[in-house]
């Protein structure tokens, strides 16, 4: 019985040396050096070749080394139900909200203004602050979390989400009534996971139906963004700017016009990096219950695609 790593281009010594440190009977395979495909029962995957999956014949259990499932579930000859496990932990949540508040501060205390008076020489008190409403698409853990800090700093939240709730400590938005959540805010944030209902869904028609002037903060994935429509909905004055982390093409293509876009600020999908001391041990965990056939902890549920 063997447990396997595959995430192709990342240094996984780290993972390697926890699991070892929490079970030195663990025998670990790492990609691409799979000597023993017949023994692995469960695997680790970051954005793992397509198709390679399905020839693990007594695989059980695929854990995700993200808070993300999406490059798991785009593998066509993705291997059917075997249950899958994603990363929720305080780390990520901890790293995702503030990067969030960085991105809404910056916007509503206007950073980039003052960088420019200050390149200038220029005193200027005037407006000092842009008022912000803010409105989180996708309210599982990371989006609750981010609606609890901004609105303890003391910014009206609203959220948005797939499915229905009756109890929520913020007002909150699902299905059809997106119109109405848009039109109350100016700020967006975008931390829905990446479905086939949820992929190009902030696009130009979506960027038309927003309040005027409102600033987009993408943190979920590429996919979501059609990356031409939000050139367009700001040369039309639709979007004022946006904060993004998450491109359709990853690293962004150095001739990308984003990098050099006067009101666009990135970072190189930075925003939540999943900590492998923190992870580690609710993968071990979920390997263990699987073999204890005991319930997994963050299994994701299929039909919903996250
Ligand atoms: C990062 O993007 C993740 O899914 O954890």
């Amino acid at each position: 019985m063997s447990f396997a790593i595959i995430a192709p281009g990342k240094d996984v010594t780290e993972w390697i040396d926890l699991f070892q440190e929490m079970d030195d009977s663990l025998s670990i395979q790492v990609y691409p050096d799979l000597r023993d495909k017949e023994s692995i029962e469960a695997v680790l995957v970051w954005k793992h070749p397509q198709g390679i999956l399905k020839e693990l014949p007594n695989l059980k259990l695929i854990c995700s080394m993200g808070a993300g499932v999406d490059h798991i579930l785009s593998d066509p000859q993705l291997p059917e139900n075997i249950p899958i496990t994603r990363i929720v932990d305080d780390k990520l949540t901890f790293s995702m909200t503030n990067y969030v508040v960085t991105a809404v501060l910056f916007h509503h205390r206007q950073i980039p203004k003052y960088l420019a008076y200050k390149s200038e020489h220029m005193w200027d008190m005037r407006e000092p602050e842009v008022p912000v409403t803010i409105g989180v698409m996708g309210t599982g853990a990371l989006g609750s979390d981010v609606l609890d800090k901004l609105s303890y700093l003391g910014f009206n939240v609203i959220g948005y989400g797939r499915s229905r709730k009756k109890e929520f400590g913020f007002p909150y938005y699902s299905g059809d009534e997106l119109e109405s959540f848009l039109s109350k805010v100016n700020v967006l944030v975008c931390l829905l996971p990446l479905t086939p209902d949820t992929e190009d869904i902030l696009n130009l028609s979506f960027f038309e139906k927003c309040q005027r002037g409102t600033y987009l903060i993408n943190v979920a994935r590429g996919n979501h963004l059609v990356e031409a429509d939000l050139l367009l909905a700001i040369e039309k004055g639709f979007i004022s700017g946006a904060f993004l982390d998450v491109y359709r093409e990853e690293p962004l293509p150095k001739d990308h016009p984003f990098w050099d876009h006067p009101k666009i600020m990135l970072t190189p999908h930075i925003a939540s990096v999943t900590n492998p001391a923190a992870a580690a041990p609710q993968i071990y965990k979920n390997y263990e219950n699987m073999k204890k056939n005991l319930p997994l902890v963050n299994e994701i549920k299929m039909s919903q695609g996250y």
